[in-house]
């Protein structure tokens, strides 16, 4: 879905915007994503499995999240580029549509900075508007604490915790928490 763009203030002064993602971003939100997957252990593949992933791939998937009515996905514009992006998306099956899931990742040099917590307070928002969704739920690794503090401060509480869900090329086995939020 697309949405009027909302602008705020960064923790260091600078503004950012927080829009639709446009069909000319492709190729910057492919830089973006291959970016952010090589810098934290705490998104859920390995930069090189983005590796046949093309241009046109991430321009389907941009015409699909403006068309698509159950998703809505946040592009952070910071000095003109992207800084992040944060998805909220629901669903019509009538066993899960009171669910909606959540996604968020941005870029290392804009992290603490407020940016989570806009795209939060618009999803919360979003999911609010949206007759019949009670729940928000959200997964995050074990050890991802600026995260599960994000997601604490908007009222989030974890209700389960996988064991062994995550294998990091060193071996390293990491729980998978799911947090929810009842709306
Ligand atoms: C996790 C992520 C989305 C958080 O967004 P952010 O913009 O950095 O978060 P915010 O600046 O809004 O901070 C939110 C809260 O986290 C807490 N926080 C900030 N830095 C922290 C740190 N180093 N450790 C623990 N908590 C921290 C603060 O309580 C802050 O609230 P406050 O501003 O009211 O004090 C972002 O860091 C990120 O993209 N990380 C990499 C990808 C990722 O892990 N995605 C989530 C996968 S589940």
């Amino acid at each position: 879905m697309t949405f009027e763009p909302v602008e705020i203030i960064l923790k260091d002064g600078r503004t950012a915007v927080l829009r639709t993602a446009q069909i000319a971003d492709a190729a910057e939100m492919l830089a973006f994503r291959i970016k952010s997957l090589g810098q934290t252990d705490y998104l859920m593949q390995y930069p090189e499995e983005m590796a046949d992933y093309t241009i046109e791939k991430q321009l389907n998937f941009i015409n699909r999240m403006i068309e698509s009515p159950n998703d809505k996905m946040f592009t952070v514009i910071v000095d003109g580029k992207i800084a992040g992006t944060g998805q909220v998306s629901f669903n019509n099956r009538i066993k899960t549509r009171h669910k909606a899931g959540i996604g968020i990742a941005l870029l290392k040099e804009y992290w603490g900075l407020g940016i989570g917590s806009a795209i939060f307070t618009e999803i919360i928002k979003t999911a609010q508007s949206r007759a019949g969704v009670e729940l928000l739920e959200l997964n995050v690794i074990e050890g991802n604490e600026r995260a599960i503090a994000l997601y604490r401060k908007f009222g989030f509480e974890i209700v389960a915790e996988i064991p062994d869900a995550i294998r990091l090329k060193d071996g390293t086995k990491l729980k998978e928490i799911t947090m929810q939020k009842r709306l």
